[in-house]
């Protein structure tokens, strides 16, 4: 959120996995260190990031409504290709996770979710996200996001994913409020931007909660 975007990541864990997702019912079986599973939800597809990808993110989120309440995001096509090279690095240290946004249709990323952990062994874990303004409020964040969440407790094995909000950024507020994370606090003055300390807000989602949740998500479907 806030800053994770394009901010430093550190750690490591080896294992193999099972990712699956349930939004599709497709089973990827993959080591996601050596390389992240694609994900498909009902709007869009989740893959690893490509170098190709460096010129539709650069679109898409160096506007200032995207970029306002986040880590300031490269400013070049060639900042991008850099930051996905250090995505890829970091991915394959077992550190984080960085997952492209692309809808149905297309080739072009439009966004990215990202996951990194916080304590040894990703028990700890704190995600971000960050789309083009052409898509807000289409849906595609919640597709997404429902996504990178059960990849992050049933993949990685995260008990504790955290997110951080600026106060003042109403739909990262939003979002988050909706995919069901509980608020937790506020953390004052924690993100400087463009020279000011920003309130955030603390947002998490437990692993019990999250699959009670999609219990009663699954129900609805059928
Ligand atoms: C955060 C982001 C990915 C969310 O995607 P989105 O498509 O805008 O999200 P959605 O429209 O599905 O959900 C946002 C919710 O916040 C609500 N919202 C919008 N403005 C709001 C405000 N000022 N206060 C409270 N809620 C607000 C929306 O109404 C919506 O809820 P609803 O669907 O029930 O009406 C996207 O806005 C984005 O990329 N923002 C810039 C990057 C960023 O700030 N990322 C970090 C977020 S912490």
């Amino acid at each position: 959120m806030e800053k994770m975007p394009f901010r430093d990541a550190r750690m490591m864990s080896l294992q193999t996995v099972a990712a699956t997702s349930t939004a599709t019912e497709t089973t990827t079986t993959t080591d996601w260190k050596q390389t992240l599973p694609v994900l498909t939800g009902s709007m869009v597809t989740l893959r690893e990031l490509r170098l190709s990808d460096a010129p539709s993110l650069l679109a898409m989120l160096s506007t200032e409504e995207v970029a306002r309440f986040i880590s300031p995001p490269p400013t070049t096509v060639e900042g991008f290709e850099r930051f996905i090279a250090w995505t890829h690095r970091e991915r394959a240290a077992g550190n984080y996770a960085c997952f492209a946004v692309v809808p149905h249709g297309m080739d072009a990323a439009i966004g990215i979710f990202q996951v990194r952990q916080l304590e040894p062994g990703f028990g700890t874990a704190e995600w971000g996200f960050a789309i083009g303004s052409a898509f807000w409020g289409t849906g595609v964040f919640m597709d997404g996001a429902r996504m990178v969440i059960d990849f992050a407790f049933d993949v990685i094995h995260t008990h504790r994913l955290e997110a951080r909000a600026a106060i003042l950024n109403g739909r990262g507020n939003g979002a988050l409020r909706k995919i069901g994370a509980m608020q937790e606090g506020i953390l004052r003055k924690s993100f400087l931007r463009n020279g000011e300390y920003l309130d955030q807000a603390l947002w998490t989602i437990l692993d019990e909660d999250w699959r009670a949740q999609r219990v009663i998500w699954g129900a609805r479907i059928h």
